[in-house]
């Protein structure tokens, strides 16, 4: 089976989806994020302050290079790994990219307590949800499949993924 890849915003579900989707097709989930903490020893908001943002989307690139080539697993990926057309191109050499969508008040709703994401730490995070939001809009929704999560719970996002996947693989 093809990889299922998920991509989104930050606090967009790919996290809890991803979990649902490989418990019921019962296959190996992979996180990204949790691929660069390993390398580094260290969380995301530490590398972001020590390394860089740079060092950091070099890393995950890496990550995305060995991941990419797996088969039969589900992948979770950074919110920004959609920006580099190259981990693009890995990702759906044995995968089929989805999109999990949310609208900047939700995405607020979810993170609104979190502080481990450096991107949304400093200033008004409202505006800079929105502002990042639409800044990436573009490569999000150069993906083969949307999934609106703000209509669907985890459990159904997860379902929906799964039944339009099994249906793409079945015409291979
Ligand atoms: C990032 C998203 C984060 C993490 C890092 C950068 C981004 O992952 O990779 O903080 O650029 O959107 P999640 O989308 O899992 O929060």
């Amino acid at each position: 089976m093809k990889n299922i890849v998920l991509t989104g915003f930050m606090g967009s579900g790919k996290t809890t989806i991803g979990k649902l989707i490989a418990e019921k097709l019962d296959i190996e989930l992979i996180d990204t994020d949790s691929e660069v903490i390993k390398e580094f020893s260290m969380t995301i908001d530490k590398i972001f302050e020590v390394h860089g943002e740079k060092k950091f989307r070099e890393v995950e690139t890496r990550v995305i290079e060995r991941v990419s080539k797996l088969e039969n697993v589900v992948i979770s990926t950074g919110g920004g790994v959609v920006l580099n057309p190259e981990n693009v191109k890995l990702l759906r050499e044995n995968g089929v990219i989805y999109f999990l969508y949310a609208s900047a008040e939700s995405i607020l709703k979810r993170l609104k307590d979190d502080d481990t994401r450096p991107l949304l730490k400093s200033g008004d995070k409202l505006s800079n949800i929105i502002k990042l939001l639409n800044m990436r809009m573009p490569f999000y929704k150069n993906c083969d499949f949307e999934i609106n999560t703000d209509i669907l719970t985890p459990e159904l996002a997860a379902e929906k993924i799964i039944s339009i996947h099994l249906a793409k693989e079945s015409k291979r």
